[in-house]
């Protein structure tokens, strides 16, 4: 939520900044801004909506200064409007800020702040912030750039409750940046006679392959030639840069229209890589991980925490979890696991999974874990991020830079990873037999290629046109049982997310337990049929809502077993293993999300309300 971005060089700061905001806006988007420190003062100009806004109707190329700090907004405290933007001034002008996470104490401040004399222009949490790097900063007197502008920072971060990224510009400190974080991402490249700092790596990646992530609590003072960093007391320490191999390509679009069809299109490449080389002989490895068979054995309950699209990987490996490792896996919303009080033991793992490795809830419930004695996994596709370097161990999808808000190939590359991880502890635990896993393998291996048979021009076609019938409706459903509903839970959350459109996903054999009642003439009613197993079944729950008037949408493996006329749109995916089959049926559902938005103009990349990165509560 929110996206920062610094700069400190000898270019003009103005177009880094923009650009920079612009790869950022998928964090927010209600409103954007950038200060920039010129001769003898700080230039701050605002607008409210796209960054678009900000970068034609304020004049910003007239701003000539070298430093600068930038934000766009996901409005938390105070509605999108020009007085709520970042950055924010102290009252005397001396300082601007840009915060990215939220100040639970901020009434509070802002009455402390009040009864010193202070004046508020905006209702955001922020707006306490330079007010209060001015007040220690004169409270202490020491105008030095240590000792008075750091420590007034420092001071003021003790103060704070809550989750922040920040930058702070000092009228009188040309050429200066001040940064800190806690709970919130932060990250700072590094350059010739010039550094970057932004909420997140692709915004700057074109810039520099050299980055030093930021810890919680830590401060970085940056200058055009240096960088150093501080804890909270003001004493220095040194830092370990560290050398990214994304390449800068990654995130840009590529001649796709939107970063969502790219990514749905590079999910081949995603699973490939996320694959890498762990197969080995017919074993599959994780060596960055020290598991042995006693501890495996010795675990009573797995628990698999994640958000949204996250959560709906950690659906599908439960099944796969428990049956081939004979160990009780609950996945759990990570908003709820936190303050639910989950049953903790040293014989409990917890496996979170989260793409951009930031999302709040998660690591608040993995840090509650850690706490109570549990081993903590993280799943994540930034390396280095909040999410992995809280965790006693982490493994990575290979996924690439995901920019869309919809969440595609992440979730593709979460399913497999965690399908690699359950062959890896039924090898382990021997549960499973040789033959059955290496049947899974290869269905593992399979599926690149398959994947990019789904996205053959033809199923497109045949999406495209569902989605023109389609596009106008109100609601939809979608079905399906076993691991087909796990799957039907992130097909309508794409839906909804993406086109607006009211959707549900159901157990199929639940629907005549009180949803049926909303079928009705002309409702579209998607079904997944990939389990052969459950296919009569799921066809009777289909033929429940045709009999009520419902249009439907069949995606499926098992043609051999459901008569094809039956329904109004049949789209088939090829036949894989039903552990893994979500990785083949979702993408289907994300094209038609996708085609969808088209037709009914919508920003899909941008979707409204939502940001990438969900770093508050
Ligand atoms: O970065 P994370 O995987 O932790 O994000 C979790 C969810 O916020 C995310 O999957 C969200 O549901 C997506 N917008 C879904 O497309």
């Amino acid at each position: 939520m929110c996206g920062i971005v610094g700069y400190v060089g000898e270019k003009k700061a103005t177009p880094i900044l923009i650009n920079g905001l612009l790869r950022l806006e998928y964090r927010g988007y209600d409103s954007a801004g950038i200060a920039v420190l010129e001769k003898d003062h700080i230039d701050v100009r605002k607008d409210i909506g796209r960054v678009k806004n900000l970068q034609e109707n304020n004049h910003v190329e007239e701003l000539s200064g070298t430093t600068g700090i930038a934000h766009t907004r996901w409005a938390t405290h105070g509605k999108p409007s020009k007085e709520n933007s970042h950055p924010h001034l102290d009252n005397s002008k001396n300082f601007a800020v840009v915060h990215n996470g939220i100040i639970e104490n901020y009434s509070e401040l802002r009455e402390f702040l009040t009864k010193q004399g202070y004046t508020f222009y905006s209702q955001t949490d922020t707006e306490v912030i330079p007010n209060l790097i001015h007040y220690y900063y004169h409270k202490n007197g020491d105008t030095s750039l240590v000792n008075g502008f750091l420590r007034a920072v420092t001071d003021t971060c003790k103060v704070l409750k809550g989750s922040y990224a920040i930058e702070v510009l000092n009228k009188d400190f040309p050429n200066t940046v001040i940064v800190v974080r806690k709970d919130s991402p932060l990250v700072i490249a590094k350059g010739d006679k010039e550094n970057y700092i932004a909420s997140d790596i692709p915004a700057i990646l074109s810039y520099s392959k050299d980055f030093y992530l930021l810890e919680d609590n830590e401060f970085a003072i940056i200058t055009t030639d240096e960088i150093h960093f501080y804890d909270a007391d003001l004493h220095e320490h040194e830092k370990h840069v560290k050398s990214i191999e994304w390449d800068a390509s990654a995130s840009e679009k590529d001649g796709y229209e939107d970063y969502m069809l790219k990514e749905i299109f590079e999910q081949p490449k995603a699973i490939r890589e996320t694959i890498g080389t762990r197969f080995q002989d017919y074993i599959c490895r994780f060596e960055e991980l020290p598991f042995t068979k006693e501890y495996l054995q010795s675990l009573t309950q797995i628990y698999i925490v994640a958000c949204g699209t996250a959560m709906h990987a950690g659906l599908v490996a439960k099944n796969m979890i428990e049956k081939l490792c004979h160990i009780p896996v609950t996945v759990d919303i990570a908003s709820e696991f936190r303050y639910r009080n989950p049953l903790i033991t040293s014989h409990t793992l917890c496996i979170y999974i989260s793409q951009s490795g930031e999302t709040a809830d998660t690591i608040a419930a993995l840090k509650l874990a850690k706490a109570q004695g549990a081993k903590t996994l993280a799943i994540s596709n930034v390396i280095g991020s909040s999410i992995t370097r809280e965790a006693d161990y982490s493994i990575y999808t290979h996924a690439g830079p995901e920019i869309a808000v919809a969440s595609t190939k992440a979730y593709t590359a979460q399913v497999t990873l965690l399908s690699l991880l359950g062959i890896y502890f039924a090898q382990l635990l021997e549960t499973s037999t040789k033959e059955d896993l290496s049947v899974l393998q290869n269905a593992i291996l399979a599926l690149p290629n398959q994947i990019a048979e789904v996205l053959k021009e033809e199923n497109l076609h045949i999406l495209q046109n569902i989605a023109k019938k389609i596009y106008q409706e109100k609601d939809m459903f979608f079905l399906g049982r076993g691991v087909d509903y796990c799957v039907a839970l992130e097909g309508s959350l794409k839906l909804k997310e993406i086109s607006y459109i009211h959707s549900e996903a159901y157990a199929a054999g639940e629907l005549k337990h009180g949803p049926i009642a909303l079928i009705e003439s002309g409702v579209t009613v998607i079904s997944i049929l990939t389990d052969k197993a459950l296919t009569p079944k799921t066809v009777s729950n289909i033929q429940e809502v045709i009999t009520r008037g419902a249009k439907t949408v069949v995606i499926t493996n098992d043609e051999e077993n459901i008569d094809m006329n039956h329904y109004d749109f049949v789209v088939t995916i090829p036949k894989t293993s039903s552990y893994v089959s979500p990785i083949l049926s979702v993408i289907p559902m994300q094209l038609l999300s996708y085609y969808i938005a088209k037709e009914k103009g919508l920003d899909v990349d941008k979707p409204r309300n939502l940001a990438k990165s969900v770093t508050v509560e």
